[in-house]
């Protein structure tokens, strides 16, 4: 593992245009990062701060109870049917899952990992960890022989992109010719807006219709960060075929990764109540709806997006000199080319700021515009 070779912390290039965002008389708007800034709902505290009794070692496959919790939540929420606690395992949040997986599942040198072209970052740092390649790609028919894993992302980070059921079963019934694992990474499901995702649940990969009712191969790995504004708690899940969940399970119980038990005692209350997240999805919506024609009314065209917590944005110029452009106003957003090399020209906004902050980011823009 070559893990002195792995990059350095790209948003360290952010410093100068934070800076400039920073120096802004009202201050700045930060939308660079997708980290919740609403509080934790009650509730959720509650059952952590009820459970800080944890003498013993928690169950690295979680709890009797929040492993039926993650099943009742997948028929609920997902429409996915047919899952047992056999089919599902706690993570330590999903990033600690996605830069592992390719490790854990035996990947190694001359093993591929795809992934999306506009990615988050994890997806290759973890092909890195493992020893493997990875592979920008949206397209089932381009991925190699030696592919032994695929991610998709849906919704999208960046682009907010939406795979529907046909192209979710394409990709597993291409990941299967090539005997490969395909993970759907889908923390952003409950985030729907445009379109036919304005009223209809965004797909699991797990979904029967794509599955054809074998989950062998195939994983989801879900997460509480966005929707109950978890973040900072570390909850989080990974579903599917149950032979894969049990090696997962084997290898994280010898490395001793499982969530902490006060952290599995606040998942299981977090899915079990709709509500929070609807009223959190409300939120989003709202600084959507504030963001978004104020971004166009300065110039900028936004691509995809139509589910996600993000709004992926160009002005057909090269992606700083928008950053440059937006640090300007005060407004601090993340450059395409951290997600990859195949979208110099786009700029993402996360909705993660407070109303106040979007209200004041719309303003800058609706009476300055960016050029
Ligand atoms: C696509 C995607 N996957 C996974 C994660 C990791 O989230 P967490 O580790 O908080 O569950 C993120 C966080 O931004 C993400 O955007």
């Amino acid at each position: 593992v070559a893990l002195g070779e792995l990059p350095d912390y790209p948003w360290d290039q952010m410093a100068p245009f934070a800076a400039t965002a920073r120096a802004h008389p009202d201050g700045i708007v930060d939308l660079s990062i997708g980290s919740p800034v609403d509080p934790t709902p009650a509730l959720i505290r509650d059952a952590l701060a009820a459970a800080t009794d944890a003498h013993a070692y928690p169950q690295t496959s979680g709890t009797p109870a929040l492993r039926e919790a993650v099943v009742a939540w997948f028929e609920r929420r997902r429409g996915v049917t047919g899952l047992t606690e056999a089919n599902v395992l706690p993570t330590i949040g999903s990033k600690e899952f996605v830069a592992w997986l390719p490790f854990m599942l035996g990947l190694g040198s001359g093993d591929v990992v795809v992934h999306p072209r506009a990615a988050y970052p994890t997806y290759a740092i973890g092909a890195q960890i493992a020893g493997a390649t990875s592979f920008a790609s949206d397209d089932p028919a381009s991925w190699p022989e030696g592919t032994k894993l695929v991610w998709l992302n849906s919704p999208g980070n960046p682009d907010g992109r939406v795979l529907d059921v046909p192209a979710l079963a394409a990709a597993v019934a291409r990941a299967r010719q090539l005997g490969a694992v395909i993970a759907g990474d889908e923390c952003y499901a409950e985030l729907g807006w445009d379109g036919r995702w304005a009223t209809e649940p965004v797909p699991s990969i797990l979904d029967p219709e794509v599955t054809g009712g074998d989950l062998t191969g195939v994983l989801a790995a879900y997460s509480l960060s966005k929707q109950s504004n978890l973040a900072g708690y570390r909850a989080a899940f990974a579903a599917g075929d149950a032979a894969l969940i049990a090696r997962l399970t084997t290898v994280r119980k010898h490395a001793g990764m499982m969530p902490p038990a006060p952290v599995q005692a606040a998942m299981l209350v977090a899915l079990g109540d709709d509500a929070h997240v609807a009223a959190q999805k409300e939120l989003y919506r709202a600084r959507r709806a504030v963001l978004k024609p104020a971004l166009e009314a300065s110039g900028l065209r936004i691509d995809e997006s139509a589910a996600g917590l993000y709004l992926w944005a160009t002005e057909g110029r090269d992606a700083w000199e928008t950053i440059a452009a937006l640090a300007d106003r005060g407004i601090l957003a993340g450059p395409g080319p951290f997600y990859g090399s195949f979208s110099p020209e786009h700029v993402r906004f996360s909705l993660t700021g407070s109303d106040e902050r979007i209200a004041a980011a719309a303003s800058r823009l609706t009476s300055a515009g960016l050029r």
